[in-house]
């Protein structure tokens, strides 16, 4: 039937990586190896800053949640990603952050890859996280808080022991089961965790905090009381307009760091602040043009939002680790032309449209047509 359109035997296809292909190649690769190379591939890419075209994330919102679309460019590769954040999802039996992902050609348009982007998120998360704390955090740094012990938290609580040897964790949730599944897996890793009555307790004696909690709320997860000299303060659940985690003391007590400040403004915690309220922006740390910490006692805030830059970054990475692993699923998504013009001819030949015999739902027709005017 398609024999006399040899357009659909030529081969154009988009790569695909689905969920559970990209869980595997993670596992090949080690999930610490991976967190540690994502990181390299975000570092570089921020230190290309003028190389991309840069806008903060549109999102729309609902009583519920928000579903955000992120684009950004370079003069080679597009990427977008969509992503949601619905804090109350689990009652449903669904996730709080679920997204996917294309990486398209700039000169052409042709999409290459359509991926999953809800585990990669969650390591670009942790990676970024670790990337930042790692130019802002003190040196030797062994003990971090984690307060939210959901999804992200595993793949945060890996990034800083590989990235940044911390090997002692103070744990906290709301939801007793959350911390109880984080410290079974944490102890799968290896690693060691100490379950805390309440955030305060977490904090005690920390180096770093992670506050990574999903509340639609302005939420005060850490106040002023709780913060002593010298900590490094990795806020990333404080993520959109009326969610945050963070009292307005700790912040202006802090030197505060962001990823685009555009976008933070509206986003992140700063929003609490006023609009001249000082920021730096990561890449600046990165490549030396301002400073990030300036001694052992100041306390660093980075106001995490999640930027299009690293989900480009991870992209890219899943791209090429799928072409080391010798990945090739694909999609057909866009029709292969002989003719680029004759986008009609790519429909199957077919009788005149009067002839044409209702379609059941459910059931292509067995014999195709070709469409009458
Ligand atoms: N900055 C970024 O780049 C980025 C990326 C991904 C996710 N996030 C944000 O991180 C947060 C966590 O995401 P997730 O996928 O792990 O969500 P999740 O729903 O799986 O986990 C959130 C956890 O926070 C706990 N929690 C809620 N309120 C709390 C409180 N007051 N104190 C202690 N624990 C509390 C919940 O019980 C739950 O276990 C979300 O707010 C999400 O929007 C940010």
């Amino acid at each position: 039937m398609y024999a006399a359109h040899t357009s659909l035997t030529r081969s154009f296809e988009t790569r695909f990586l689905s969920a559970q292909r990209v869980a595997t190649m993670i596992a090949a690769k080690g999930l610490a190896a991976c967190l540690a190379d994502m990181a390299a591939c975000i570092e570089s890419d921020f230190r290309r800053w003028e190389a991309f075209d840069k806008c903060a994330r549109v999102a729309s919102h609902s009583a519920q949640g928000v579903i955000e679309l992120m684009p950004i460019a370079d003069q080679q590769l597009y990427a977008f990603k969509y992503v949601n954040g619905h804090p109350l999802n689990h009652r449903l039996g669904l996730s709080t952050v679920m997204a996917f992902g294309v990486l398209a050609d700039v000169a052409t348009g042709t999409p290459l890859l359509v991926s999953e982007l809800t585990l990669t998120t969650a390591l670009r998360t942790a990676a970024t996280s670790a990337l930042a704390a790692r130019l802002l955090a003190r040196p030797g740094s062994r003990r971090m808080a984690l307060i939210g012990n959901g999804a992200q938290s595993e793949f945060q609580a890996l990034a800083f022991h590989r990235l940044l040897g911390i090997d002692d964790f103070r744990l906290y949730d709301v939801d007793p089961a959350a911390t109880g599944k984080l410290l079974a897996n944490l102890a799968s890793m290896g690693l060691r965790g100490t379950v805390c009555r309440d955030a305060r307790e977490a904090c005690t004696g920390a180096d770093i905090i992670t506050t990574v909690t999903a509340d639609k709320t302005r939420a005060t997860i850490l106040t002023g009381d709780m913060i002593a000299p010298g900590m490094h303060i990795n806020a990333v659940g404080g993520d959109c307009p009326g969610k945050t985690e963070l009292h307005p003391e700790v912040l202006s007590r802090s030197q505060v760091f962001v990823e685009f400040e555009a976008q933070t403004r509206i986003e992140g915690d700063i929003q609490q602040m006023s609009a001249d309220f000082p920021v730096t922006e990561l890449w600046q740390v990165l490549r030396g043009a301002r400073p990030g910490r300036r001694n052992a006692s100041e306390i660093t805030v980075f106001d995490s939002v999640g930027f299009a830059l690293e989900d480009f970054s991870a992209l890219r990475f899943m791209r090429d680790l799928a072409e080391e692993l010798g990945v090739a699923d694909s999609l057909s998504l866009i029709p292969a032309l002989d003719d680029p013009r004759n986008l009609f001819g790519y429909l199957p030949a077919a009788e005149p449209l009067r002839d044409r015999p209702a379609a059941r739902p459910g059931h292509l027709p067995d014999t195709q047509y070709r469409v009458a005017m």
